[in-house]
């Protein structure tokens, strides 16, 4: 059977709910602020809202009167676990409360609510058939988590204990004492200290950042709606942000996000069945199917790829293609034995240099095993692109992206690149290329 498994590794925040008393005026504030359309899925006797961006599911929002005998709790946030009974069992062990047993939806994974021992209401979600949100850093769409708790050192004990987080300290652009919660060096969420001398006596909360695509028109549009700015303008090192409250005064972040706060990781889904054995055992060997495909000329490109805590990689890589147009998409396959796959797996931004006919230095220095990232970039004329990745300088053309889908088949890796930015000065140089085993220069 094909089994999807999602890529939010375990801990890492994977949906939003808002829980409502008047579900139909939270749609209707949501649809008119952030441009949201919103389908029905039943769920027993009512039904869940599940609001798309773009085409993406972003959010749901839930009718208090279904799940919580009518207690709205505003915004929660779902977090990823792999396996639910041993995730409450030990949420239950650090202080949790569980407020909703888990529950299976078909349609979806299984889900429960449960509250930290500081008073945070929170969504534990096990992926089924869906991974959680679609998309992240979009327009309309999630791209950070945040608790606020006035015991900021016993909240980062609790979800350090429950999942992993590692924690860096940082100081909050609003005056605040701030840390980054970390999972492998990646940030996945945010903790907010709050000013508070009875800090049990303030119940923390976790609150969601959507990205809107002017901040100012988006505040003008809250108020309107009939919900309220509570602070902002704040500067931050990811755009202005603005805290607000909806019509029924949940608060929730606006953000006009210059700059990732989250390495976006949606709907990166992992076909295991693909790892299966092969059907048939061919009538060829490996040297005969390389040869084979070798007589296919192609281009030469030279990858590179940051991640979230900066490590580098840089390959050669002759399986590019270009997959879609409108989004702009392109691909290309990476030996999951390749030194770089560790890099590229939870790669937050890649660059693809379709490399000049004067590049072949650079493409054979790539292609050498052995070499970290760093070590073939020395020597290399590149700039830092968007978030750190490198850009090599004078290449035929070059595209930045973020990841896509990775699509295990065999003993590669099929990486999907959504991309957002194309260098390209026309030059008289043509491309290289390289066909049986050799470097060539088309037409040459
Ligand atoms: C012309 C050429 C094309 C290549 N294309 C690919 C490719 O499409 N996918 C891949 O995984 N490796 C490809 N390689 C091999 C990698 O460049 C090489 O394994 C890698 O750079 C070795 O370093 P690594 O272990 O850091 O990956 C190619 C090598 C050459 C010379």
């Amino acid at each position: 059977m094909n089994r999807l498994t999602t890529h939010f590794a375990p801990g890492e925040p994977a949906w939003v709910e808002l829980c409502t008393a008047r579900p139909d005026q939270a749609e209707a504030f949501f649809r008119d602020l952030m441009g949201w359309t919103v389908r029905r899925e039943q769920l027993g006797q009512g039904s869940y809202r599940i609001c798309e961006a773009d085409g993406h599911d972003v959010a749901g929002i839930i009718d208090a009167a279904l799940l919580h005998s009518g207690r709205r709790h505003g915004w929660i946030t779902y977090f990823a676990v792999d396996e639910m009974e041993s995730a409450i069992s030990r949420a239950i062990s650090l202080g949790a409360t569980v407020l909703l047993e888990p529950r299976h939806l078909p349609a979806a994974g299984t889900g429960a609510t449960i509250v930290d021992p500081h008073g945070a209401v929170l969504g534990l979600y096990e992926a089924g058939a869906r991974a959680g949100v679609e998309t992240l850093n979009s327009i309309g769409s999630l791209c950070w988590n945040e608790i606020s708790t006035g015991d900021p050192a016993g909240t980062a004990a609790f979800y350090g204990a429950l999942f992993g987080f590692t924690t860096d300290q940082l100081r909050s652009t609003m005056g605040q004492p701030y840390s980054v919660l970390k999972l492998e060096g990646r940030p996945v969420a945010g903790l907010l200290a709050l000013e508070s001398s009875w800090p049990n006596e303030i119940p923390a909360r976790w609150v969601p950042y959507f990205n809107v695509a002017a901040l100012d028109d988006s505040i003008e549009q809250v108020v309107n709606l009939g919900g309220a700015s509570v602070l902002g303008p704040v500067s931050s090192p990811n755009g202005p942000l603005h805290v607000v409250h909806d019509s029924e005064e949940n608060p929730l972040y606006l953000i006009e996000l210059e700059s990732s706060l989250r390495t976006p990781r949606p709907h990166r889904l992992v076909r295991q069945d693909s790892m299966a054995e092969p059907r048939t055992t061919p009538l060829f060997d490996s040297r005969e199917f390389r040869d084979a495909c070798g007589q296919f000329p192609t281009g030469v490109t030279a990858v590179t790829a940051v991640t979230a805590d900066g490590r580098l990689a840089a390959l050669t890589v002759n399986s590019f293609t270009s997959v879609s147009l409108d989004p702009p998409q392109v691909l290309f396959c990476l030996a999951t034995s390749s030194s770089s796959f560790s890099v590229l797996e939870v790669a937050q931004r890649i660059s693809v240099h379709i490399l000049r006919e004067d590049q072949e230095d650079l493409a054979r220095r790539f292609a050498t095993s052995g070499l970290s990232g760093e070590a073939k970039l020395e020597g290399v004329e590149w700039a830092s692109g968007p978030d750190g990745v490198p850009i090599i300088e004078n290449t035929a053309a070059t595209l930045v992206g973020h990841p896509g889908q990775l699509i295990t088949s065999g003993d590669h890796v099929i990486i999907l690149v959504d991309v957002d930015e194309v260098h390209h000065k026309p030059s008289q140089l043509t491309a290289l290329g390289f066909h049986r085993g050799r470097f060539l220069i088309p037409g040459s």
